[in-house]
């Protein structure tokens, strides 16, 4: 647990964001988590060698590393972004030898859940005292209707959880509860070594990697639509994965950092580089777009199978905005920030439909509100929607507590490179699990962090 002093990673770093003068310059933001995680779990399940360009080493992606070893693969880092994987083999994993401990990481630990599930093999999974929280019951129960066997299990279906997979898993057909693409993962890569055919609809479409992935590899995959956000996603078991190169664009969800400090930050000309502009990862951009930022994309292209593009941006007065709820799986990781650049803002934004940021690494409403509230920001929730009263400047002059989540930690460094007095938070250790180089690479643009 953490302490006063002691987060669960050793003694806690605080530190402060101040007002800082215009950012300029170009930046390439660490590779994408969500591909960083998949590329290493399909090194890991295809035969041969997976060459892989531009993985996030954070602490998260690291622990997936680790956890790809224990079941089998050979992971070697050649440096500097790129690793490569010599695969085990879907049907040939190692049971693992000791506990699979995935730091603060929900991605790496559902989608092995899944890939153990798939395998007559017994794991133990277990992370920080953040991961510890978090609701595993979501992944569990579509797993046992597969045949998987939960050995044993938290209070409430949270780690320490013990599986034994099956090499048999049962095909079927999931209504997920949820737009999680963690859930239809964790369902899609057990279905990977069913005899049959497994099918996951989710009401909104969540972000799409692993089917990509999976047809990269070589699975056949079918994606329908399913009603108005919907999908029905297909896949036919038992393919054979065959190791192919992955490039990984820059992750959205950390460029939103320097993104929004640049937008916020007057006299601001900042160029983000090699942004994956997936468009179901940059409902951010849509809605700053909405608030009247000042983002020119240029330089589209197509990057190892994304879309990816330079983003250059400018300072503007933003202005409040009405955020739709399904809009929330294109945008899930980015509303700390956008509740920052919301108070910044004029007028009121209102987030609709916000029950998932509960389950994040932190209960991120209550976090946000929480980070808001200590600077001096006018906000309120009702229900599942926060609304935020920009009133165009920030007081500012709060210490924030991070709860062990990098995210909360990287919005309101944000925050106090603009408001009158600077934002302090708690621990900054958190920032290494996505986004390692954030302090040193916002530094060069012109941030003061003490
Ligand atoms: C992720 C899915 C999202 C997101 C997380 C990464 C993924 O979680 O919040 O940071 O890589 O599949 P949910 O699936 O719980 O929405």
């Amino acid at each position: 647990m953490a302490t006063a002093s002691h987060s669960a990673h050793g003694p806690q770093q605080p530190m402060t964001a101040s007002a800082s003068g215009p950012l300029k310059g170009r930046l390439k933001p660490p590779g994408d988590k969500s591909i960083s995680h998949r590329a290493l779990i399909f090194g890991l399940l295809a035969k041969g060698e997976t060459p892989i360009e531009g993985l996030l080493e954070g602490d998260d992606v690291l622990r997936t590393a680790d956890a790809c070893r224990a079941l089998g693969a050979k992971v070697e880092r050649l440096g500097d972004g790129k690793w490569k994987v010599q695969g085990a083999g879907l049907g040939s994993l190692l049971e693992p030898q000791g506990v699979l401990d995935f730091g603060n990481a929900g991605t790496g630990t559902r989608l092995m859940m899944g890939v153990v599930g798939g395998h007559a093999i017994k794991a133990t999974f277990d992370g920080d005292a953040s991961l510890r929280k978090r609701p595993m019951r979501r992944i569990l129960d579509p797993l046992v209707l597969m045949g998987v066997e939960v050995l044993s299990e938290t209070e409430g279906g949270r780690c320490p959880i013990v599986i034994r997979g099956t090499a048999e898993p049962a095909p079927i057909e999931y209504r997920s509860p949820v737009a999680s693409a963690q859930l239809k993962s964790a369902i899609l890569l057990a279905g990977l070594n069913s005899p049959g055919r497994t099918t996951v609809i989710e009401g909104e479409a969540s972000r799409d990697h692993t089917e990509k992935m999976l047809a990269y590899f070589g699975a056949t995959v079918h994606v329908e639509k399913d009603g108005a956000h919907g999908r029905k996603i297909t896949l036919e078991g038992r393919p054979e994965l065959k190791a192919r190169e992955v490039i990984v664009p820059a992750d959205p969800s950390s460029a939103a950092f320097p993104l929004v400090a640049a937008l916020l930050v007057p006299g601001s000309d900042v160029t983000i580089e090699g942004m994956m502009m997936n468009p179901l990862r940059i409902g951010l951009l849509t809605t700053l777009q909405e608030m009247g930022a000042n983002i020119e994309v240029t330089n589209p292209r197509i990057e190892g199978g994304e879309d990816v593009a330079d983003l250059r941006v400018r300072h503007a007065q933003l202005k409040g905005v009405d955020v739709p709820a399904d809009r929330a799986p294109s945008m899930i990781d980015e509303y700390p920030v956008l509740a920052v650049a919301a108070a910044f803002a004029t007028g009121e934004t209102r987030m609709r439909g916000l029950s998932e940021l509960r389950v994040k690494e932190s209960d991120r409403l209550a976090a946000v509100a929480e980070g808001l509230r200590v600077n001096g920001v006018t906000y309120a929730i009702e229900g599942d929607d926060l609304i935020v009263q920009g009133a165009g400047k920030v007081a500012g002059g709060g210490t924030v507590e991070t709860h062990l989540d990098h995210r909360i930690a990287m919005s309101f460094l944000v925050m106090g490179l603009v408001s009158q007095k600077p934002v302090t938070i708690d621990d900054a250790a958190m920032i290494a699990t996505s986004f390692p180089t954030f302090r040193p690479a916002l530094e060069r643009l012109g941030a003061i962090f003490s």
